[in-house]
């Protein structure tokens, strides 16, 4: 008897040291299901709540202090700027009340960089954040959800993820809110950052970091506490034949600013530069950044011949973030002073 009141109390010690980790849950595949283990595809995503979510991973309870916060279940296409302004506060607050020491967000794959880059750029403490997701909905063989909620609360946990911000965690892989990108629409092998790397991967709980913690260079930080909306900003996509007339339609429906997936290097055609030269003077900045998935866009001769930074571009940002960042800036700057807008972008 007096054995097991001394086994008892050991484990309550030892399960009150652990770190207390927040999940919230958003949505998207991780919380799907579909009738047939062998299908992945045309499941209704967004069905588990989270305390499923949670049940189906016993073990992370090994790992931290679990605590479940519905935020939404939506698909991630779904996902909105101002679900993501409330996400950031919810975050911010949880952290900074000291009811979490780690986040865990489960998220579709679909938006999930976008989401993690909005949070990385409007959160400057140290506790880290991990998103996490899921290529196969719940009811699949080998669904890859369990395993991966498993690790991001090993990585939300770890002393070793202080201070390295918001990452985004998937099939034993850690990558950077900032260049991870969604790159395949069926491998669970789908997030990499082509010319960045990986920060890290694991060994079973353990995370396993390549680098000490870093900023991405130049990263900036959005106070959005008392923000309740954002400009909106559009993404035009380039090819043969693109029709300039779209900028000026997107304008007219409110848009204050327009990233261009470009092709190339930011290349756009010669009928654009006239119209994208006028809304950019005009306070309306458009911006070039590229559809090729990966690396740096260059200021290159149309920002030369058009004036300087009378165009855009968009750095190292890809297009769907490179919105994002543009949408806070022009929040917080306006788009009158192109230079300042630019400076956000400047990798120098
Ligand atoms: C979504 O993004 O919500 C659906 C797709 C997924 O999670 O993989």
């Amino acid at each position: 008897m007096k054995l097991t009141i001394l086994l008892f109390a050991a484990f309550c010690a030892s399960a009150a040291d652990l770190p207390h980790v927040t999940i919230i849950a958003t949505g998207g595949t991780i919380a799907g299901v579909q009738k047939s283990s062998t299908s992945t595809t045309n499941y209704k995503d967004s069905e588990l709540a989270v305390d499923a979510l949670i049940d189906a991973v016993p073990e992370v309870k090994d790992l931290a202090q679990i605590n479940g916060v519905q935020f939404s279940n939506i698909g991630s296409e779904n996902m909105n700027t101002s679900l993501l302004l409330r996400l950031s506060k919810l975050v911010t607050t949880l952290i900074s009340n000291g009811s979490a020491e780690g986040i865990v967000i489960t998220h579709g794959t679909d938006t999930l960089e976008e989401s993690a880059f909005f949070l990385d750029v409007t959160y400057d403490m140290s506790a880290p954040v991990a998103m996490v997701a899921a290529m196969r909905p719940s009811t699949a063989l080998s669904a890859d959800g369990p395993f991966n909620i498993y690790e991001a609360v090993a990585l939300a946990s770890s002393k070793t993820a202080i201070n390295r911000g918001v990452m985004m965690t998937l099939n034993d892989r850690i990558g950077s809110a900032v260049y991870t990108t969604k790159t395949n629409t069926r491998s669970v092998d789908t997030f990499k950052a082509v010319e960045q790397g990986y920060l890290g991967v694991f060994n079973d709980k353990t995370p396993v970091f390549y680098y000490y913690p870093a900023r991405a260079y130049k990263k900036p930080f959005f106070d959005i506490s008392g923000v309740d909306s954002l400009p909106k900003v559009d993404i035009l996509y380039g090819h043969i034949d693109s029709d300039v007339t779209l900028v000026n339609n997107s304008i007219s429906n409110g848009a204050k600013g327009i990233v261009v997936a470009c092709t190339g290097d930011g290349s756009l055609p010669t009928t654009w530069k006239e119209i994208a030269k006028y809304w950019t003077e005009s306070g309306v900045p458009i911006m070039r950044s590229s559809r090729t998935g990966s690396s740096y866009v260059a200021p290159g001769k149309d920002n030369l011949t058009l004036g300087e930074y009378s165009y855009l571009n968009s750095g190292n940002y890809n297009p769907q973030k490179a919105r994002i960042l543009l949408q806070l800036v022009l929040n917080e700057f306006g788009g009158s002073n192109s230079s300042l807008v630019q400076k956000f972008f400047d990798p120098y």
